[in-house]
């Protein structure tokens, strides 16, 4: 099947009037467009899904009208128009009359529900096109080359709000109760950006950002929530006009959170959308990582404003263009607007996660070929966003920052309105930059996988060579070659010294000033390879520890625990390694910390936790107890931040008694006053008083789940529901999934949350099982496919057989490469696990044996 569009009628604009009807949930819609016929057609073939198509007609030159009619092919989300004569070259105006139903399935033009205060029901309408839902809203070429103007009016009951991705022109009465509302053309765009949102919709004031107002728009009793976002706007549109040298290419920008939203957010032009907890919040009630969330998808959904919106990838292949830039856009701007938060080495977990999918043999390249819908939506995933930013980071490092800037300003310029690919991204960047770019970046776009870097001791230097890093696989991969961008430094006798190299080959040899001790290879952090350090010179460097930045610190840990999944490495090495962090104050460090024992936990027996609980006690207990409960009015931000994560660790993986006691004497403190407990200790303490409370907490937590003042506030507790331990308290939790009490764009999250705990993984696997036909028909199709992220968790042999059979029975197909990954995660597990469990049980009865 070819997806694509036959190229011999093509749009250049039009004009959509659309009547949504919130009681019936159905939409009425007619559109004329401007088409350019390029050869003689009696049948021109458009994408329409899910719609009735009442009417055709083209008017051509001279006023002559064609009547024809529609024939729906809802396989391929197309519309066939036949006509009973030739349709001769030329520009022609094509007038179709269509209805459409307002879908649950967060797709489309769909519905969003959602109670008030006083608990009365309402309904808004709104719509998520990206990638191939346009088709749904309206009859279009909905392809991102085809970009054309779109001139909308919406028509809707008076009282209500209507936006779109332009300022309103004009608003005229429409029939009884009814005003017509139309919009400003908008430029010349692809499909998948269009905009429509109508309900009991407020704004707030708009703030000016040079000549554009910016607006956050909620639900009623919400615009208290929006003043974060507003600046986090309004400080992200202006870098981006400065950074990108061009003005933002709308002429109004509107936020919106939608209460029912699939994915994070939605980069429309002029009307970019947001599920709620991405854009509403308290910041006094705020943890940080909830104020990081919000600014991370505010900047990243503005960086689209030009990279994506203005200039778009010419086919979803080269979506990352869109996405990675996006991503490492939004890094500059928060690192901008708050340095103290230290951006770029939070993203050191991102980064991180992408290498974990990247290190499988189930990987794909960056750029890849993309033909049904559903492999367009699983391009969506950290090897687009995430590698796909870093491997930016690595060249802007390359290049230097202002050479790189330079090639984004020439690229977007020289392809603003339209599309472009890879290869005009290399040009405009070599051309500024006078430097050949696809020679060093092609490897790192093109091909899968990434190298594993390792170093030893060579005579007076060190030999540095490089293969595929893989965590199956074994020796296979050895030949394979990046170009690899390597900065590293030594200690000497008085300070550093810095070395840059390309390694290209397979070894080389860089000597080092002969009083050269430790040495760390990726220094800064930003390259996309693992280390692997020879024995000598890893125990050097684990004992100078306090000398290394913080993200150098991260990655010695996130290699190191990389390299103890793949078998090249002992896990007993590892966990000796991480002894070594007792005085560890970067919270980044210590989330892959506590990430690798949770990994050791879900692949230990259960009857080994109490020790390895130990040892999680013994890891945490120094910097825990240097941090305590309260925060210290000269501490910096990340020792805030640090506090509610080592306690929440302690707490639940570290069932740790005294914690767990003591967060209940902070929980008992915060029902009287809220004030009295530091945001960032509050989710830790909520999470500890699930995993180690019953049906009284339970129930308390599910009331404020449903009683929330914030998004955030609702999440914390709904994520907790997941935590608790008691059986008959999970079974509760996995039947809210399905009965309505929860969002069907949270359900899937709590599931997966669910199988990944190893109190609730059974159960949930169990249920899982028996409703995941439900799942896949209720849950929006995104957040459905990462729901089965959790099955990596279901670690045993038994296990993986049952997973394995569960899917090849049922032929499930999640898109791409999205399934084979899980699975692929999965046997890393369980391999692991098989070659670790009786190391893994000495190791921890040596080391948490009570010391005399
Ligand atoms: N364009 C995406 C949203 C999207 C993703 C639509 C997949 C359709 C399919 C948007 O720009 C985005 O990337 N959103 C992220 C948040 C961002 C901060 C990483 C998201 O939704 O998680
Ligand atoms: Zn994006």
């Amino acid at each position: 099947m070819d997806f694509r569009l036959p190229a011999t009628v093509v749009p250049a604009r039009y004009d959509i009037r659309l009547e949504p009807d919130l009681e019936t949930a159905t939409f009425a819609g007619e559109e004329t467009i401007a088409v350019s016929v390029k050869e003689s057609v009696t049948e021109i073939v458009l994408n329409a899904a899910e719609l009735a198509i009442l009417s055709v007609a083209i008017e051509g030159p001279g006023g002559v009208v064609v009547q024809g009619s529609a024939a729906l092919d809802e396989t391929n989300e197309r519309a066939r128009l036949l006509f009973p004569a030739p349709i001769a070259p030329g520009e022609w105006r094509l007038k179709l009359r269509f209805t459409g139903v307002l879908n649950d399935r967060l797709h489309g033009f769909y519905r969003s529900t959602y109670t008030d205060a006083a608990g009365v029901a309402h309904t808004l309408a709104a719509t998520q096109f990206e990638a191939t839902d346009a088709r749904r809203g309206f009859p279009c070429w909905d392809e991102p080359t085809l970009k054309a103007v779109f001139g909308v009016t919406l028509v809707v009951p008076e009282g209500l709000a209507a936006v779109s991705n332009t300022a309103v022109v004009g608003e005229t009465p429409a029939g009884p109760g009814k005003k017509a509302v139309a919009f400003a053309d908008t430029i010349r765009m692809s499909s998948y950006l269009v905009a429509f949102v109508v309900g009991e919709l407020v704004a707030t004031e708009p703030v000016m950002v040079g000549k554009t107002p910016l607006r956050v728009w909620c639900v009623p009793g919400k615009t208290r929530l929006a003043r974060f976002a507003l600046e986090i706007g309004a400080f992200s549109l202006d870098f981006f006009e400065r950074y990108y040298g061009l003005p933002y290419p709308g002429d109004k920008l509107d936020l919106l959170a939608i209460p029912d939203f699939a994915a994070g957010a939605m980069e429309n032009l002029g009307a970019v959308t947001f599920r709620e907890t991405a854009l509403l919040v308290d910041e006094t009630a705020a943890s940080h990582s909830e104020l990081e969330r919000v600014a991370d998808v505010v900047a990243h959904e503005l960086a689209h404003m030009w990279f994506g919106d203005l200039v778009t990838m010419t086919w979803w292949n080269g979506i990352w263009l869109n996405e990675a830039f996006a991503t490492f856009m939004e890094l500059l701007a928060v690192d901008a607007w708050k340095p103290e938060w230290k951006r770029w080495v939070t993203f050191g977990v991102s980064r991180a996660a992408a290498m974990t999918v990247d290190g499988l043999e189930s990987t794909r390249p960056i750029e890849f070929e993309v033909l049904a819908p559903r492999d367009c939506e699983a391009m969506f995933d950290l090897l687009t966003y995430e590698k796909g930013a870093s491997v930016l980071r690595m060249l802007e490092q390359h290049l230097g920052p202002e050479g790189f800037r330079n090639g984004v300003r020439l690229y977007l310029d020289r392809h603003r309105f339209a599309n472009a690919e890879t290869t005009d991204l290399w040009k405009a960047l070599g051309d500024a930059a006078h430097q050949p770019i696809p020679e060093v970046m092609d490897g790192w776009i093109f091909k899968p996988g990434y190298p594993l870097v390792s170093v030893e001791p060579e005579g007076r230097g060190l030999k540095i060579s490089q293969r595929r890093f893989r965590y199956l696989g074994g020796e296979e991969g050895a030949e394979e070659r990046w170009r690899i961008p390597i900065t590293l430094r030594a200690s000497v006798k008085r300070g550093f010294v810095h070395k840059q190299l390309l390694l290209e080959a397979g070894e080389v040899l860089v000597p080092l000033p002969a009083s050269a001790d430790w040495v760390v290879v990726n220094a800064g952090g930003h390259g996309f390879y693992r280390v692997r350090y020879a024995p000598p010179l890893l125990k050097k460097m684990s004992g100078a520890l306090a000398k290394l930045e913080p993200i150098e610190r991260f990655n010695l840990l996130s290699d190191g625990f990389a390299l103890a999944q793949s078998g090249m490495l002992t896990a007993a090495d590892y966990l000796d390694l991480t002894a070594r962090f007792a005085g560890e104050t970067d919270r980044n460090v210590w989330t892959v910390l506590t990430g690798s024992l949770a990994y050791v936990n879900r692949a230990m027996a259960a009857e080994h936790r109490p020790q390895l609980e130990a040892l999680v006690r013994q890891r945490l207990e120094t910097a825990a107890e240097r941090l305590g409960w309260e925060p210290q009015p000269d501490e910096t931000e990340l020792e805030r931040q640090l506090r509610g994560d080592l306690l929440r660790a302690l707490g639940t993986l570290g069932n740790d008694p005294a914690t767990q006691g003591r967060a209940r004497e902070v929980y008992a403190r915060y029902r009287d006053d809220e004030s009295a407990v530091d945001p960032n200790v509050l989710p830790g303490v909520i999470a500890i008083l699930a995993a180690s409370g019953g049906e009284a907490e339970y129930a308390e937590f599910l009331g404020r789940f449903k009683s929330a003042r914030t998004p955030q506030e609702e999440q914390r507790y709904l994520y907790a529901l997941a935590g608790f331990r008691q059986p008959e308290l999970l079974s509760q939790t996995l039947d809210r999934t399905l009965n309505g009490e929860v969002r069907s764009q949270d359900a899937p999250f709590l599931i997966r949350a669910l199988l990944t705990s190893v109190y609730s993984r059974e159960p949930a696997w169990e249920f899982v099982k028996a409703n995941w036909e439900e799942m896949a028909r209720r849950y929006p199709g995104s957040a459905y496919r990462r729901m089965w992220e959790g099955i990596t968790a279901l670690v045993s042999p038994a296990w993986e057989q049952d997973v394995q059979g569960f899917f090849t029975a049922r032929r499930i197909d999640l898109g791409g490469k999205t399934l084979e990954q899980y699975l692929e995660q999965l046997r890393v597990a369980v391999r692991f696990q098989e070659r670790e469990t009786a190391p893994l049980a000495a190791y921890l009865a040596q080391a948490t044996k009570p010391k005399r």
